[in-house]
This record gives C-alpha cells, sequence and structure tokens, in this order.
C-alpha cells in the first residue's frame, strides 16, 4: 500500500500533483461558476455581504489562508475563526453571510458544532469544504465542495490542506465573478494559474533531498520559529504547527513584523528560523525583518522562489522553490515545509504517521 514510500505523510505529500489536479479538474468543469458549490449556490452566491470561516488545526490555516483570497479577489469581508473557540462565545451572526466550515474529515465535532451554533445564531447558508464524501459536516450544509485528494491516512493533514486551498480559491473567484469584480480577462488568467498548479508543487517535491539536509541540522534543535508576511503567514503557521505535531520539536510562528515586539527576545544562535520569502509585494519588509534576526546570531532557514534574488551567506541558508505563481504561491509553499517537518521527525524517529497524543479525526471535545 506504501509503494516506494517509509510512511503515509511521505506518500500523501508526494500525491499532491495528482490530488490537486483531480481538485483542479472539479473547477475545470464547472468554471469559475455557483455550480461547483452544489444546485443551491445560484441562488445564495450573489446576496452575499460576508464570508465567515469555521475551522481548527490545518484547516483553520487554510481559512486564513483564504481570507487573503477572499478579500482582495472578491471583495467581500471575511473573518475566519477557531471553530473551539466560536462555539463558546456569543457571536453576532448576520445573516447575510455565508459560513464556510473546511474539514478533511467531515467529523470534527467542533466545526460541527460550531457550524450547529451559527446556525441557531441566525446564519442561513453554510458551505463546507470537505474530503469525505456525506460526512457530518457537508451533510449539515446546504453548499458542498468536495476536494478530491483520495484517503488520507498520516494524522498530520498534507495533500488535504492544498486541495482545501484550491478550493477555497475557486471560491474566492467564483464569489468575484458575481459581484462583478472579476472580469474575463482576469478569470482566464485565474484558470492558468490553477493548471500550472501541479506542476510548480511537483517541482517543489523535488527539492526534497535539500530539504532532509535542513531537517538533519533541525533535529537536534529544541525550538524552531517560522515566519511569513501577508498570504505566506498562513503557510508559516502550518509549518510550525507540522514542525510540532510529528517531530516534538517546539516550533511558532509569527507574521515577520511582529518580531520586535515580542520574540526577537528569544532568537539567539540556538534558534533556527525558517522563513517563507518568495517575491511578492511584502519581500522587502521579509529582508529587513530577516537582518534583525541575523544581527542576533538566530541562523535563518529560507524559502525563496526563483525570483527573490537571495543568496547564501554565513548563517543564511537558501533553498529556491520554483518562479514565482502568482496568487497560488501559499500552496507551492506549503510543500517545503510538510517535508521539513517530515524530515525532522524521521531523524528523531518518531512514529510520523501517528504521533503520540493525536488523533486523525477529533470527534470529541
Ligand atoms: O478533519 P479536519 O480537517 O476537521 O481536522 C482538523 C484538525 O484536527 C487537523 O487539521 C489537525 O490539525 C491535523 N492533524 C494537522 O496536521
Amino acid at each position: 500500500e506504501l509503494g516506494p514510500y517509509s510512511h503515509f505523510m511521505q506518500k500523501e505529500i508526494h500525491e499532491q500533483p495528482k490530488a490537486l489536479s483531480d481538485t483542479i479538474d472539479t473547477v475545470l468543469d464547472h468554471g469559475f461558476n455557483a455550480s461547483l458549490f452544489g444546485d443551491a449556490a445560484a441562488s445564495v452566491l450573489p446576496q452575499l455581504q460576508g464570508v465567515k470561516i469555521l475551522a481548527c488545526g490545518t484547516s483553520y490555516y487554510a481559512g486564513l489562508t483564504a481570507k487573503y483570497w477572499i478579500e482582495s479577489i472578491a471583495g467581500v469581508s471575511c473573518d475566519v475563526e477557531i471553530a473551539s473557540e466560536y462555539r463558546y462565545r456569543a457571536a453576532f451572526a448576520n445573516p447575510q453571510h455565508l459560513v464556510v466550515t473546511i474539514s478533511q474529515s467531515g467529523e470534527t465535532l467542533d466545526t460541527m458544532e460550531a457550524l450547529k451554533y451559527a446556525r441557531e445564531l441566525g446564519h442561513r447558508h453554510a458551505l463546507s469544504i470537505c474530503n469525505v464524501r456525506e460526512s457530518a459536516i457537508p451533510r449539515a450544509s446546504d453548499l458542498v465542495f468536495y476536494t478530491r485528494a483520495g484517503a488520507e491516512i498520516g494524522v498530520a493533514s498534507t495533500k488535504a490542506f492544498t486541495t482545501q486551498l484550491v478550493g477555497l480559491f475557486a471560491l474566492a473567484v467564483t464569489l468575484g465573478k458575481v459581484r462583478g469584480r472579476v472580469d474575463a480577462a482576469a478569470e482566464a488568467q485565474y484558470l492558468d494559474e490553477l493548471r500550472h498548479l501541479p506542476g510548480s508543487v511537483q517541482h517543489a517535491l523535488n527539492l526534497e533531498p535539500q530539504i532532509k539536509l535542513w531537517a538533519e541540522q533541525f533535529s537536534g534543535k529544541q525550538h524552531a520559529l517560522f515566519l511569513g508576511r501577508g498570504v505566506h503567514y498562513p503557510i508559516a503557521l502550518e509549518g510550525a504547527l507540522k514542525l510540532k505535531e510529528i517531530s516534538y520539536i517546539h516550533a511558532e510562528a509569527y507574521p515577520a513584523g511582529e518580531l520586535k515586539h515580542g520574540p526577537l527576545a528569544l532568537v539567539d544562535d540556538s534558534m533556527p528560523v525558517v522563513v517563507i520569502a518568495p517575491n511578492d509585494s511584502l519581500l522587502e519588509k521579509v529582508k529587513s525583518n530577516m537582518q534583525e534576526v541575523r544581527a542576533r546570531g538566530g541562523e535563518l532557514f529560507v524559502f525563496a522562489d526563483l525570483d527573490s534574488h537571495f543568496s547564501e551567506s554565513d548563517g543564511v541558508h537558501v533553498i529556491r522553490t520554483p518562479r514565482h505563481v502568482g496568487t497560488l504561491s501559499p500552496v507551492v509553499h506549503a510543500i517545503p515545509v510538510q517535508m521539513l517537518a517530515y524530515h525532522a521527525a524521521l531523524q528523531r524517529g518518531t512514529d510520523v504517521d501517528k504521533p503520540r497524543n493525536l488523533a486523525k479525526s477529533v470527534t470529541v471535545e
């Protein structure tokens, strides 16, 4: 069942080009049209005034990424909340806001309860982005987008995450089209980005030998810091979660601009700092944040795309991800942080597919 792979997580990381192209096929079959989200979507999407995303763990980070897309592409306000927090607070519900739940399993109890609670509070419409057909959460939703990642066995979510991002990107573009913000030329451009995504992800997978060398340096560390800015900040969060979850190395993620408001105090020469630094509009800001780290002796491990123009220097290691792929760049940059966590865990000899204390599907509170 594992074929040439040592663990399900490794297999699932490598299945991403296929999982993505299968999920993208669904988008191509419908185009960026409401029908992508089920029959009810044609009447629901045009009246929306906002989006509220509810999810846990990695699925929550997919939601955080989507917020950037939904607000910038569709011009719709979007807030993202951890399901287990939302369900216990007196939240404000605007019936014109679409509730979007994101769940690989479709059975996560906190996400399910958050959805029920949102309905009680008055939300009328709910979209489920889910990987398991006919599971509890899509059954309780009026709109559905199924990711086509296939079965995910490893506790660490990998291909589920990147395919969720495809569904969420399609939601952002579809909403943008409905609202007249995405014209035919922009739509063609977004379709093109999607078509190229599996190829770029395959390029990122080819970085595995270099990432393995980095992982050897990480495996003896107690702590690590992940930095990103803008739409790559959620990828830093995801990288830190993956590392914690399977290698048991304590890791935290910060938006790089926040460093000097506290976490910079942690940085010394025993703190590896991973930076997601592709060539986007915030790159120059990220570079100056990196200098702050270097000045305190922190060792930098930088994922930079071909256009970021970084060079290696003392204490600065660089791995080049593929040429900047545009809006979908966070999807491509999820791959190297998954592989870094996987190889760090291998080095430490942990149970990669079944990390201690965790379950694949969290059906308890
Ligand atoms: O099945 P779900 O997507 O609802 O699961 C949510 C989280 O439990 C899950 O993403 C968890 O954080 C992963 N183990 C992270 O790798």
